[in-house]
């Protein structure tokens, strides 16, 4: 009996353990990466280099896991290449693969990504990694 009360006071006190853990994981969720990272919806187009922003909206989304690094074809998505009026398929999605954007990307996103869109294909588009850097990357 008396090693049975242990044990069940054992496994009792884990289970508050394991709920203190749970609620201070909780309260103090991992900070998500696109909510930091978002962009300023106030603004509509006041970027320096709209295909630069592109770029970077479309490394920061990761937009690259599917349609490749140079956006020439991935695993997933098809080439972007001539497709920049194509772009109303990332607020939307496409019901084919595409997901939809619609609330993680404002229009000034939209507009960026066009522009950094109808540069692929021409040896011009910017091609840089690190979209966390400030400033205006090189090509
Ligand atoms: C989960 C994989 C995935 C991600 C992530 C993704 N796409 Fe797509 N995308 C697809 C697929 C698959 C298609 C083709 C759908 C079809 O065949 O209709 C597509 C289609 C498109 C099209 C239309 C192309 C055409 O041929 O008309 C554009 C533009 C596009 N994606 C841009 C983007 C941008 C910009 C991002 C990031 C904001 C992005 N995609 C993220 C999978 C993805």
């Amino acid at each position: 009996m008396h090693t049975l009360s242990k044990i069940v006071g054992t496994s009792f006190g884990i289970l508050l353990f394991s709920v203190g853990i749970n609620v201070a994981i909780a309260a103090n969720p991992m900070p998500d990466p696109i909510q930091t990272t978002k962009p300023d919806c106030s603004s509509t187009n006041s970027t320096p280099d709209m295909a630069i922003e592109g770029r970077r909206a479309y490394m920061r989304m990761n937009c690259y896991s599917c349609h490749g690094m140079s956006a020439q074809g991935g695993a997933m998505g098809p080439t972007l290449v001539g497709k920049a009026n194509s772009v109303s398929a990332v607020k939307g999605g496409d019901g084919h693969g595409m997901p939809s954007y619609k609330n993680n990307l404002c229009s000034n996103d939209i507009n960026n990504l066009r522009a950094y869109l109808s540069l692929l294909g021409t040896g011009t588009e910017p091609n840089f990694t690190h979209w966390w850097e400030k400033g205006v990357p090189s090509r």
